[in-house]
C-alpha cells in the first residue's frame, strides 16, 4: 500500500494506475446539435487514439428551477446515439436520475461569488445545479480533460473555479460558440422558437456585435455599449431583456467602465424562450 501525503503524490499515484491513454469528458444535457458536435470534435483530439472520449447526456433536474422547461426539455437519446458514433466517441454515459441521485441526497457544491450575478440571479439555485452534477461527473468518469462552451461563460467561468478551488485534477477546455449562418448561437432551445421568433432571434448577435464594434473603436462605458445592444434587441417583437450587462471575465461582476478584459452578456426571452448570449470585450 502507498500512502500519499500530497495532493502532487496522491495525483502521481492515481495516474500510475491508469490506462495508457488521457480520459477527456464532454458533459451535455442531449438534444445534440453542431456547438455539441464541435466540443465532441475537439474532445476527439484532444483525447487522440489512445485516449478515452467519453460523452454524458443527462438532462441534470437539479439545475432546472421551477416553473422551468425540464419536462418539455428535448430528449432523443437514439439521434444523439447516432450522432455521436459518427464523430468517434468512445463512451456515452447515460443515467436515469435515480442512478445519479439517491431520493434522499442532500449535499450541494456552491459556487458563492461568479454566480451571484446574470443567470444565477435570474435562476436561482441554477449554478448550484450545474456543479452538482458536473462534480459528480468528474468523480464518476475521472477525466483529465473536460470541455464546455463559450456560450455558456459564466457556467465554464464557474466550473474553473469550482475545479480550482476543490482541486479537481481536470483540465478545462473552453471552445468557442457555433453559431447557426445567420449568427443566432447554437442552442437545444431555439427549437422551441417559432418561424417569426426564429428569424428574428439572430438581432441578439447583431446586438452583440454591433457593441463590440463600439468597444473596438475605443468605447469603454458600460452604459453606452449596453444602449446600443438594448436598442437592437427590443426590435424583436415579443422579447424581453432579462439581462444585458458588461462583467469582468473573471469575477463576472458588472463594470461601469471596462479596464480589463470583459464581456457583455445577454439572456432575453423571445416569446417563452430564453436565449442566452455573450460576446468577449479583451483588453489584453
Ligand atoms: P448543454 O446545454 O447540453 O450544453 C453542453 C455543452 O455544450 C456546454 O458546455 C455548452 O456550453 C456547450 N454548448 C451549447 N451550445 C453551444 C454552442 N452553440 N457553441 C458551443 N458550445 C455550446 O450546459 C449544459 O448542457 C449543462 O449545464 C451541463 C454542463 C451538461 C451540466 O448539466
Amino acid at each position: 500500500m502507498e500512502v500519499c501525503r500530497t495532493i502532487v503524490e496522491l495525483r502521481q499515484a492515481i495516474a500510475r494506475r491508469r490506462a495508457a491513454g488521457r480520459v477527456v469528458l464532454v458533459p451535455t444535457m442531449g438534444a445534440l446539435h453542431r456547438g455539441h458536435g464541435t466540443l465532441i470534435e475537439e474532445g476527439r483530439d484532444l483525447a487522440g487514439n489512445d485516449g478515452v472520449l467519453v460523452v454524458s447526456i443527462f438532462v441534470n433536474p437539479t439545475q432546472f428551477g421551477e416553473g422551468e422547461d425540464f419536462e418539455d426539455y428535448p430528449r432523443d437519446l437514439e439521434r444523439d446515439g447516432q450522432m455521436c458514433d459518427e464523430l468517434g466517441v468512445d463512451l456515452i454515459f447515460a443515467p436515469q436520475a435515480k442512478e445519479m441521485y439517491a431520493g434522499d441526497h442532500s449535499i450541494r457544491v456552491r459556487e458563492n461569488s461568479v454566480s451571484q450575478h446574470l443567470c444565477g440571479e435570474s435562476r436561482p439555485g441554477h449554478f448550484s445545479g450545474v456543479c452538482t452534477v458536473v462534480a459528480k461527473l468528474f468523480n464518476i468518469v475521472q477525466p483529465d480533460i473536460a470541455v464546455f462552451g463559450k456560450k455558456d461563460a459564466q457556467q465554464l467561468a464557474i466550473i474553473r473555479r469550482m475545479v480550482r478551488d476543490l482541486n479537481f485534477p481536470v483540465e478545462i477546455v473552453g471552445v468557442e460558440t457555433v453559431r447557426e449562418f445567420d449568427g443566432l448561437a447554437m442552442s437545444s432551445r431555439n427549437a422551441y422558437l417559432d418561424s417569426d421568433h426564429r428569424e428574428q432571434a439572430p438581432l441578439i448577435r447583431e446586438a452583440l456585435a454591433t457593441a463590440e464594434e463600439l468597444f473596438f473603436k475605443g468605447e469603454t462605458r458600460a452604459s453606452i455599449l449596453i444602449g446600443v445592444a438594448e436598442k437592437i434587441i427590443s426590435q424583436i417583437d415579443d422579447s424581453r431583456i432579462d439581462y444585458i450587462k458588461v462583467v469582468d471575465a473573471d469575477s463576472f461582476q458588472p463594470l461601469e467602465r471596462i479596464t480589463d478584459d470583459a464581456l457583455m452578456a445577454v439572456a432575453v426571452f423571445v416569446g417563452d424562450t430564453r436565449l442566452i448570449d455573450n460576446v468577449e470585450l479583451p483588453i489584453n
